[in-house]
């Protein structure tokens, strides 16, 4: 059998932290459609957050030849965030979010990697290759649950400018493919990743307590 590509190295070895972020609490009882408009709008807070700081370090990396190929202004989420944020809350939005702990740490950890190439690379796979995956899914989901449509609510979850999502992941597969970094880096990556699944689902696992001080439908 031939060696698996960087791309397919990648997904799995970090699958099983994927089953884990998925099976969260908070993301199966918003499935469920057993939260509040208002604890939904906390995700989407805490995303806010975090796409501050991945947006800022690709706007800072976009010349560099190892994360350059994956900095994608239509993937820019902030505006989207926004919008979100403004049609569950109002237009005093900002007043009423704060980031949780463990967004601080994603926060951190992720501001750190503009000294590091390969880390924002691992921190944009985990995110943005979810968001074009399961996460269109979620999206699908809450238009039913909360009668979102265009222009605010779900629009974090749109990526109207891309194009074609499965053409857009495959190309983004080859990019992955194509790092020029050696193998020692792309084992730094892969646990990067792994790090970056671990901060991303400890943000899900502290929303958990939205899930508790909701009322069972
Ligand atoms: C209800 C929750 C979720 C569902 C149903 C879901 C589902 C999926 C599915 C079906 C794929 C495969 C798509 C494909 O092969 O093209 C996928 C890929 C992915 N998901 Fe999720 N996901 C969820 C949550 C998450 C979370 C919380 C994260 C990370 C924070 C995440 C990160 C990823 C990544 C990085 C990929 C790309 C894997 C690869 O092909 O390399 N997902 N997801």
């Amino acid at each position: 059998m031939s060696e698996p590509s960087f791309s397919e190295a990648l997904r799995n070895a970090t699958w099983s932290a994927h089953e884990s972020a998925e099976g969260e609490g908070y993301l199966k009882a918003l499935m469920a459609g057993r939260l509040s408009a208002e604890a939904y709008g906390e995700m989407v807070a805490q995303h806010y957050f975090a796409y501050v700081a991945l947006d800022g370090v690709s706007r800072a990396l976009a010349g560099d030849p190892v994360a350059g190929p994956f900095v994608f202004p239509e993937l820019y989420r902030e505006e989207a965030l926004v919008r979100d944020l403004e049609t569950i809350y109002g237009s005093g939005w900002r007043s009423r979010i704060e980031p949780s702990g463990p967004t601080e740490e994603l926060v951190a950890r992720i501001e750190r990697t503009v000294s590091w190439p390969g880390g924002y690379v691992a921190h944009h796979y985990t995110r943005y290759m979810g968001d074009l995956s399961g996460g269109q899914f979620i999206r699908m989901e809450l238009e039913k649950i909360y009668g979102y449509r265009k222009d605010g609510g779900v629009d974090f979850y749109r990526f109207d400018a891309v194009g074609s999502l499965p053409r857009f992941k495959n190309d983004y597969r080859s990019r992955l493919d194509a790092l020029p970094v050696d193998e020692a880096e792309k084992a730094r990556i892969i646990e990067e990743t792994r790090v970056a699944y671990r901060l991303n689902t400890e943000v899900l696992t502290d929303l958990g307590r939205l899930v508790r001080a909701e009322p069972v439908a």
